[in-house]
């Protein structure tokens, strides 16, 4: 989603601040994946909250255990796999604790996880939450509990999610679920089924409420941002609404707008924005609202308009080229990030050469990189072979990765002797007499951190970098 895709470093973080005191019964929840999933763990610890399970950190201590999965490459569901290995030593000293796999891995395999992985006793996919309460009780009878039906209206949109490893801050919101695009390489529109958007009411009031906590950003969450779109007519569902004038809905410029307005003190960010939906409209929204950060994830995923077709992404290198010009015309300033796969079926050395050439011509700010893989039951493994070896996918992706490390460096030092406003969310991760934040363009900066503390938006002046940070000197507090 990305929505932004964590990458596959942050993949099993666990969540650590998760601290409620609901009841005697006590769960442990790991998140994998896109920060779609880290905020439908949120989603899962309100609705068991209120079942009477409290948190732990300490898997020792757990009646559950639950970890909420991704399946996007072989890779993230080998790391799930590993980590099921680990829970079975858990088990030995805990024989009571029960395992529930929740997210994508869930929907994916379905029923398959409970024969292949004997010590799971829940399987419960992403749309499937609000049935939590059942399946755990099914479970502490004995049974083994499964519920991986998707939904064509959940959103979960009255659900008041539980902040887990917040830093008091920044928090995310989703505004919509599922993906309707076919990109032929994604598992995504398996495993979260159709787009559905959120109602706009319940997504300000989140942000209201979030705001009056003290909390300085949003992030707005979906896998196509753009292509978000509510109407309170009941009529207007699927086709027609898709279809229906912009005057009878609230589409994503607008509902940035309705966000964006609630305080000027609220940063707002998005992600993740697909290249074919971005309207003028929201880059002018971007524009009039300094509060909206000035930062878009536009994936390419390719620089070959072959392969882009192959991909169904549905636009050239040419028309993604110029999606790239007419944000920077709107909006001069704006950071720029991507995601890229090496070696997709066919590919050939000049076809990842076009990539190399689209990442010289945009110089992109930031980029997630990965190399192909094939994802059981997609279009590209019904119709394609993935024939690019795996020592040549390698190659490519470490080729694009070096050549990403000195555009972060050149993008970086261009920042040095600037000032910037920068949203303070905690301490460095070296020294705690240090602060990290991040300006409108999602840069990362560390300074002394004097008096000022986490939630502050400081004035910083920018003297020295490296390709992940900017390092400066705090010159004044402001609003
Ligand atoms: N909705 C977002 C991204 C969702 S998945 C979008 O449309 O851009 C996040 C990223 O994972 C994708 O952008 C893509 O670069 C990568 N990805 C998805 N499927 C993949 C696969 N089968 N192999 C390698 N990378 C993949
Ligand atoms: Fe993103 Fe395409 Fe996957 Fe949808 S199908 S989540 S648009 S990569
Ligand atoms: Fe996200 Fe992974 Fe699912 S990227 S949508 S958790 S497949």
């Amino acid at each position: 989603m990305s929505e932004e895709i964590l990458p596959e470093e942050r993949q099993g973080e666990i969540l650590e601040n998760f601290s409620s005191t609901a009841g005697d019964k006590k769960m442990f929840i790991e998140s994998y994946g896109c920060q779609m999933n880290f905020s439908d763990s949120e989603i899962v610890a309100s609705v068991l909250n209120k079942e009477g399970y409290s948190s732990t950190n300490d898997i020792n201590d757990a009646d559950v255990v639950f970890l909420n999965t991704c399946s996007i490459r072989d890779n993230a569901e080998l790391t799930i796999r590993k980590r099921l290995q680990k829970i079975q030593h858990e088990k030995k000293k805990n024989p009571n604790l029960k395992v529930g796999i929740l997210g994508c891995m869930a929907e994916r395999l379905k029923s398959k996880l409970l024969e292949e992985e004997k010590l799971v006793d829940l399987v419960a996919g992403p749309d499937a939450y609000r049935d939590l309460p059942q399946l755990m009780q099914q479970v502490s009878e004995g049974e083994k509990s499964v519920n991986v039906i998707l939904s064509r209206d959940e959103t979960y949109s009255d659900i008041d999610p539980v902040r887990l490893k917040s830093n008091g801050v920044t928090a995310f919101i989703s505004i919509m679920r599922g993906c309707d695009n076919m990109c032929t390489f994604c598992v995504v529109p398996f495993t979260r089924g159709r787009e559905r958007s959120r109602d706009p009411k319940s997504i300000v009031a989140e942000a209201e409420k979030l705001h009056a906590q003290g909390y300085k950003e949003v992030t707005l969450l979906g896998q196509n941002v753009d292509s978000y779109r509510w109407s309170d007519n009941a009529d207007l569902r699927g086709k027609a609404l898709k279809e229906a004038p912009r005057s009878e809905v609230i589409d994503f410029a607008k509902l940035l707008e309705m966000v964006a307005s609630i305080a000027p003190d609220l940063r707002v960010r998005f992600t993740t924005s697909h290249p074919k939906d971005i309207t003028d409209d929201v880059l002018y929204t971007m524009k009039a609202h300094e509060n909206i950060c000035k930062y878009i994830h536009l994936p390419a995923q390719s620089g070959n308009s072959r392969i882009l077709e192959k991909m169904n992404r549905t636009y050239t290198r040419e028309w993604y080229l110029e999606k790239v010009n007419r944000v920077r015309e709107i909006l001069p300033d704006c950071a720029i990030s991507t995601d890229l796969i090496a070696g997709f079926c066919s590919e050939t050395e000049e076809e990842h050469q076009d990539t190399v050439d689209l990442m010289k011509e945009v110089i992109y700010d930031y980029a997630y990189m990965f190399y192909y893989s094939e994802r059981p039951g997609t279009l590209a493994a019904k119709k394609f072979e993935d024939d690019v070896p795996l020592e040549i996918k390698k190659k490519r992706l470490q080729e694009i990765i070096e050549l990403q490390n000195q555009h972060n460096l050149i993008r970086n030092e261009s920042c040095v002797g600037e000032i910037y406003k920068v949203l303070v969310e905690g301490f460095s991760k070296k020294s705690k007499e240090d602060l990290m934040g991040r300006t409108s363009h999602f840069r990362t900066v560390v300074f002394p951190k004097e008096n000022y503390k986490p939630g502050d938006y400081v004035n910083v002046k920018i003297d020295r970098c490296t390709g992940g940070t900017l390092l400066g000197k705090a010159l004044e507090k402001v609003n």
